[in-house]
């Protein structure tokens, strides 16, 4: 089922409709996928979405949206789908999507059982149809990516197509949980820029895991051990120094949107909290390996009394602090947390957009909850100055309303999209010339 089209409206400029196609201006450098960061551009070529099709995903039975304006507001009561559509564009780029979900969980109950995701989009590249779903097969929990029509040949294909970041409600939570969430969304920032990072991860996590069932099964196998532990060490010194150059990347970043200061985002500091980071700080890589290697070693006894590995890259922290006022996330509000977060978030997509040439998809799940009137205006502004597409969520459409003038809306009901009135709309055709 499709949406129904929108009443076609001339476009005004300026009104930030989507562009078929952008143009960069670059100093003479159009930046390729495998720039080094720091090169910033005037006008980036942008990276749009500019159809969605759902088949048997989540609640959506069937539908084809086609987002014109850069930034698209979902609005609807709880469960009425918002998430879901955010969670279908975020699996089009390569990772588990902002849900983190598994596979079996992505079908439409029911339905046939098996799914699928499908994007137009106009890319760095060219236009471009990103595809994802169930494996041929049908069974298996593996989804599988489909590139132009064929399988792409790895997942870094697709990654220098598109990009997305994202903010959800779950990250509201992150400074009053365990450390392993902050671990993770630190993780997922560097992985967005380094796709060696989830393999290194991995690797050291699936040797401690063998090192802890040794150590609990009171099995004398030093040898094995040894072997194990030389994994950890490596990898879990490669995971931690891929964790340090992106806090100092972050840090470094100016607290700035394209020029704009965006004193409501406050400048934060990060930093990583980690025993295995403080020696890297101060000795060479191979150096804090030994040290490692020898530390697991000489606690053997230590590990396996308490069952797990009391040293390594999964015990690793992050901290987050407001520079103005000092406050550490942990100790601020709710509503300073998400703020901090958001100014993360934001500098992380201009590294991205500086490392990959186009600025990606920005995927804001109810953004607006817990903000406070003059950090949601902020938050509208620098959606505003931003070259990113916006796709974001909210419950109240008049939370948006002052980006009326910016955004297009939309209603999420019954597995369906319609326009929502009082907002920017934008006929298909009307786009061409458009600035954004
Ligand atoms: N696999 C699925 N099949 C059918 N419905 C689903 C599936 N997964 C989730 N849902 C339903 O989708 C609805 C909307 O979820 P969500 O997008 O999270 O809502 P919200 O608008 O609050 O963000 C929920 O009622 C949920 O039960
Ligand atoms: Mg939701």
């Amino acid at each position: 089922m499709s949406t129904p089209s929108q009443p076609g409206q001339p476009a005004a400029a300026g009104t930030g409709c989507l562009k078929p196609f952008s143009f960069v201006i670059c100093a003479g450098v159009i930046p390729g996928p495998l720039s080094p960061p720091g090169v910033h551009c005037h006008v980036r070529i942008v990276l749009r979405l500019h159809r969605l099709t759902l088949t048997d995903f989540r609640n959506y039975a069937a539908l084809t949206w086609r987002p014109r304006a850069r930034i698209s507001v979902l609005i609807g009561p709880n469960g009425s789908g918002k998430t879901n559509l955010l969670e279908a564009v975020s699996l089009l780029v390569p990772g588990r999507g902002l849900r983190g979900s598994r596979g079996a969980d992505l079908p439409r109950r029911g339905g046939p059982g098996y799914w699928a995701v499908a994007g137009k989009f106009s890319t760095i590249l060219g236009e471009t149809d990103i595809g994802t779903g169930t494996a041929p097969d049908g069974i298996s929990d593996r989804r599988v990516f489909r590139l132009d029509g064929t399988t792409p040949r790895n997942q870094a294909e697709i990654a220098s197509r598109a990009a997305a970041v994202w903010l959800t409600p779950r990250m509201d939570r992150l400074f009053q949980e365990g450390a392993s969430g902050r671990r993770r969304f630190l993780d997922r920032l560097v992985w967005a820029l380094d796709a060696a990072h989830a393999r290194e991860v991995a690797a050291h996590d699936g040797a401690m895991v063998q090192r802890n069932r040794l150590l609990a099964e009171r099995r004398a196998e030093p040898a094995w051990l040894s072997g194990l532990e030389d994994a950890m060490a490596r990898h879990g010194v490669a995971a931690t120094a891929a964790r340090m150059a992106l806090v100092r990347r972050l840090n470094a970043e100016p607290p700035t949107l394209d020029g704009a200061v965006t004193s409501a985002f406050p400048a934060a500091r990060i930093d990583l909290v980690c025993a295995i980071a403080n020696r890297l700080a101060i000795s060479p890589a191979l150096e804090v390996e030994d040290w490692l290697r020898a530390e697991l070693a000489a606690n053997r006894g230590r590990d396996a009394a308490s069952g797990t590995t009391v040293l390594g890259a999964h015990r690793a922290d992050m901290m987050l602090t407001d520079l103005e006022s000092r406050t550490e996330a942990g100790l601020a509000s709710t509503g300073q947390q998400k703020a901090l977060l958001i100014g993360v978030i934001l500098r992380h997509a201009r590294l991205i957009a500086d490392a990959r040439g186009f600025a990606p998809l920005l995927l804001l799940d109810e953004p607006a909850v817990h903000l406070d009137e003059q950090r949601r205006a902020a938050l509208f502004q620098a959606l505003r100055e931003s070259p990113a597409q916006v796709i974001m969520s909210g419950t109240d459409a008049a939370t948006f309303l002052p980006l009326a003038d910016h955004a297009e809306a939309w209603r999420a009901h019954a597995g369906e999209l319609r326009p929502e009135p009082g907002f920017l709309a934008c006929s298909p055709l009307s786009s061409d010339g458009v600035t954004c």
